[in-house]
C-alpha cells in the first residue's frame, strides 16, 4: 500500500542565478546563467515524495497569476493532489536564489504563501485525518504552523517538522512533532543547547548536517559522497524521504539511510525538483554503495 502523505508548506518559483562568486555589498558581477524552476519546500517535498511512490496531497496556496498557473500544473504532472491548493488575490511566492560552487543562498518572498491562514487548514481536517503522516515547514504563517500541529494532534496523525527557514516556535509545536528536522543552523536558533535537545527529544529531533551525514540521539547515519551541481531542495528531499519510509514502517536508522541517499541522487541536478529520484533509484544507488536496502 502507498503511504498517504500531506504536505503542508509553500509553493514558490525559484529565480536561479548561478555564478563563480557571490557579489559583495554593492558590486555587480557577471553571473554563468539564469533559470526558473518550480519550488517551495512544501512543492519541493510534496514532489519528492511522490516520484519516491507517496500518495501525496499538497495543502498550500499560490497567486491567480502565471507562476501560479505553472505550479500547479507541474504537482499536476508529478502526481500530487492539487484540489486542497487555493488562489490567493496576490502574487505567488518567489525565491531569489544564488548558486555558487554547487551551494545556494536564497531569499524567499512569501506573496500568497501567507495567505494560507489557519482557517484555511482547519477546514482540511478530513484530508489531514486520512494521512499516515504530515510535512510541515515554516515558509507559512507560523499561526498557520500551529493549526496544523494541533489538527494533526486532534486526528492523531504524526507530522514531521522540517524547521526552515530557521526561526523561534512555540513549544507546542516542537513537542507535537513525532519528528523535527533542522540542519545545524537551524538547530542553534531552536535550542540553547543541542547536545542537551537530542537527549530530551531522543528519536524525535533528527539534525542534518550536510555532508557530514545525520545525527539523532545515540545514532549517526553517513552522508553518501558526491559532487554536488546545486543543493537547492536536498533537505526536502532529505525530508520527503524520510516521511515517505517512516510512514512506511522503517526503523529511524534506515530511514535517515535511505533519506540521505535520496538527497545524494538529488544534488547532482540544477534546480530543486529535476533530479528528486525514484524509489528504484535510490534502492539501486545504495545497493551500488554497499548498503543492504530496505
Ligand atoms: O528548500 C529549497 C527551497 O527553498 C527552494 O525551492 C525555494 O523556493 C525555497 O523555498
Amino acid at each position: 500500500m502507498k503511504p498517504k502523505i500531506t504536505v503542508i508548506g509553500s509553493l514558490n518559483m525559484d529565480l536561479t542565478a548561478t555564478s563563480v562568486k557571490r557579489p559583495m555589498a554593492g558590486e555587480t558581477i557577471l553571473g554563468e546563467r539564469f533559470e526558473t524552476f518550480p519550488g517551495g519546500k512544501g512543492a519541493n517535498q510534496a514532489v519528492a515524495a511522490s516520484r519516491l511512490g507517496a500518495e501525496v496531497t499538497m495543502i498550500g496556496m499560490v497567486g491567480q497569476d502565471p507562476f501560479g498557473n505553472e505550479l500547479m500544473h507541474v504537482l499536476h504532472q508529478e502526481g500530487v493532489r492539487t484540489d486542497h491548493i487555493g488562489r490567493a488575490d496576490t502574487s505567488s511566492g518567489v525565491a531569489v536564489i544564488q548558486v555558487v560552487d554547487g551551494d545556494n543562498s536564497i531569499t524567499v518572498i512569501p506573496g500568497a504563501n501567507f495567505a494560507l491562514t489557519p482557517s484555511s487548514i482547519e477546514v482540511k481536517r478530513e484530508v489531514i485525518a486520512a494521512s499516515d503522516i504530515v510535512l510541515i515547514q515554516l515558509e507559512i504563517p507560523m499561526e498557520t504552523v500551529l493549526a496544523a500541529a494541533r489538527c494533526c494532534k486532534e486526528a492523531n496523525v504524526p507530522y514531521i517538522l522540517n524547521p526552515a527557514p530557521a526561526q523561534q516556535l512555540p513549544l507546542e509545536v516542537i513537542e507535537q512533532a513525532a519528528w523535527i528536522t533542522p540542519n545545524e543552523s537551524e538547530a542553534a536558533v531552536l535550542f540553547d543547547d543541542t547536545e542537551k535537545a537530542l537527549k530530551e527529544y531522543a528519536d524525535k529531533l533528527v539534525i542534518t548536517k550536510g555532508e557530514d551525514g545525520v545525527i539523532y540521539s545515540g545514532g549517526h547515519v553517513e552522508a553518501f559522497p558526491v559532487q554536488p551541481v546545486d543543493t537547492t531542495g536536498a533537505g526536502d528531499t532529505f525530508n520527503a524521504a524520510l516521511a515517505f519510509q517512516l510512514a512506511s514502517g522503517s526503523a529511524l536508522s534506515e530511514a535517515c539511510s535511505y533519506a540521505n541517499a535520496a538527497a545524494a541522487l538529488q544534488i547532482v541536478s540544477h534546480g530543486a525538483q529535476a533530479g528528486m529520484p525514484l524509489h528504484d533509484e535510490v534502492i539501486s544507488f545504495l545497493r551500488q554503495n554497499g548498503q543492504n536496502p530496505l
